[in-house]
This record gives C-alpha cells, structure tokens and sequence, in this order.
C-alpha cells in the first residue's frame, strides 16, 4: 500500500516505536484482512521520559498525519501517548481515537494477595490517568507503580532475550513480587514483547496482563459500526512507516511483526518538531 492507495476502511496505528506492533498485532488478529497503516515514532521514542508538552505536539502531528494519509480511525498504540494527549486528540480530530490504559481494573479484580505491580513509564504513572484508575479501581488492594526505564530501548533494538535484558527485568519485577504481587500490568505496548522473558523469570503463578486484545476488540466494533460492508471488503493492505532509519527499523519491525516487512520512511517535515 502507498500512501496514496489507502482504501475507505483504513485504521492508522501509531505509537514512540515499534511497542504499538503489539496492538497492531491483535488488531490483525481480530481482523486477519483489516488495511492499515502504522507509524512509529522511533526517531523520538523513547516518550517515556519526554516533557509532556512534547509528546503531546508528537502525538498530534502524527495523528494528524495519519488522517491526512487516509486513516478513518486513529488507535494510539501507547499508554505514554493516551495518559498525556488523548483529551486533546478527540478534541483535534474528526475521526474516531481508540486509545489504552494500564490494565489496573482487571489486575485489581484478579488479584488474591491484594498486591498488583504496574509496569510502565515514567510519564504514564505519574499522569492523571493513572491516579485516577487507582483512586477508582484501587480500594482495598496495595498498587505498586514501576517505572522502568531503559526497557523500550531494549525492545526498539529488538533485543528481548539477552542477558542484559534479563538483569534489567530481574531488577524491577523481584522487588514487586517480594512485595506479594500476584499480577502483573504491562502497561507500556513494547513490554508485551518482553513477556516471555518476564514469564520466565516469574514462573507460571503469576498472573501477567495487558490491554492490546481489548484494544483489538474495541477497534474492530467502532469499525464496524462505521462501515461494516467497507469492513468485509478489506483486502489486508499494510503500510509501515518509522520517523527512525527504515534500513535499520527493517529487521525489528520483521522481528516483531513475525513476518518479513517492509518498512518505509514517514516524510515528517511537515511535522518534526524539536520541544
Ligand atoms: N510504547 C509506549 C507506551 O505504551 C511508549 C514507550 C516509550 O516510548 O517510552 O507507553
């Protein structure tokens, strides 16, 4: 698919890098035909330390890229991305924003110890969003918020299984677990990529959750209620683009993707932007 080429059912992804594929990932499942185009921001990621005024502008010049490329729906595949900027992304836009959050209500509903960990970035735990899920969700049960800093660079480099990731994870999950957790959020979209490290190193009792299926669900029924017969007539076009070097994005987002991709510039000078 070009991007001239978009057809009139087209769902535009993005997240800071190469974590939205897992959203992505679901959302084809879900929909094995859906077109789509994904943009990530690895030029800029990782977010999760960025100022929010940055992301924010990042978010909506993307978003609005996307629009402008065809997409009739917008899904921020990224927790940084919908704690900071999503009240403003409606506000923007004409079309429809899906977005995510950690995944604290079904934690807190699972969990027996009483004990959730919450693993996300700086920017996603310290935002509004979060407090209020917890304020909300969290009565009578002990949140512990984890950020994890250097693990989106990990996964951008598509390095899952190291030894160096494998310390880095150790490092913030045992805490969580000597804590009593029984469950864990992934609430960053690149940490779902990390979990079968992070089953291995928590054994099978607990209890890992994340959002990308339910995100696929919603999108696929805002899609369908907008055109379910454009919907069926979905021929599976894809469009993958990074803000980042596409010769060296090309080999991750395979990686990731699980099948070979081919992975194009995203022409950003109209919406590059230094904060
Ligand atoms: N994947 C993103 C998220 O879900 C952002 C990670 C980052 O760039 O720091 O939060």
């Amino acid at each position: 698919m070009t991007h001239s080429s978009t057809s009139v059912c087209t769902v535009g992804v993005f997240d800071s890098g190469v974590g939205g594929l897992s959203v992505l990932k679901a959302i084809r499942k879900e929909h094995p035909s859906v077109d789509f185009i994904y943009l990530a921001d690895s030029g800029n990621a990782p977010y999760g330390s960025r100022s929010v005024e940055f992301i924010e502008n990042r978010a909506s010049q993307i978003a609005d890229a996307l629009v402008s490329t065809g997409a009739q729906i917008i899904v921020v595949a990224c927790n940084t991305a919908t704690a900071v900027a999503v009240e403003k992304l409606r506000a923007q836009l004409s079309v429809p924003v899906i977005a995510m959050e950690p995944a604290i209500k079904p934690a807190v509903a699972h969990t027996k110890t009483g004990v959730i960990g919450v693993l996300a970035t700086e920017r996603t735990l310290e935002s509004l969003a979060v407090a209020r899920l917890c304020a909300e969700f969290g009565q009578g049960v002990k949140i512990h918020l984890q950020p994890c800093p250097g693990l989106v660079e990990l996964v951008e480099r598509g390095d899952l299984s190291s030894p160096c990731t494998e310390a880095l994870l150790r490092k913030l999950i045992s805490p969580l677990i000597a804590k009593g957790a029984d469950t864990l959020v992934l609430g960053c979209t690149h940490y779902v990529f990390l979990e079968p490290m992070i089953r291995s190193i928590v054994g099978p009792s607990v209890h890992i959750i994340e959002s990308s299926a339910a995100v696929a669900r919603q999108t696929m029924h805002h899609l369908a209620l907008m055109n379910n017969r454009a919907l069926s007539a979905c021929a599976g076009r894809e469009l993958f683009l990074t803000t980042g070097i596409p010769k060296n994005a090309q080999a991750v987002f395979s990686q990731l993707w699980g099948a070979c991709v081919e992975v194009q510039p995203f022409d950003h000078r109209n919406t590059h932007e230094e904060v």
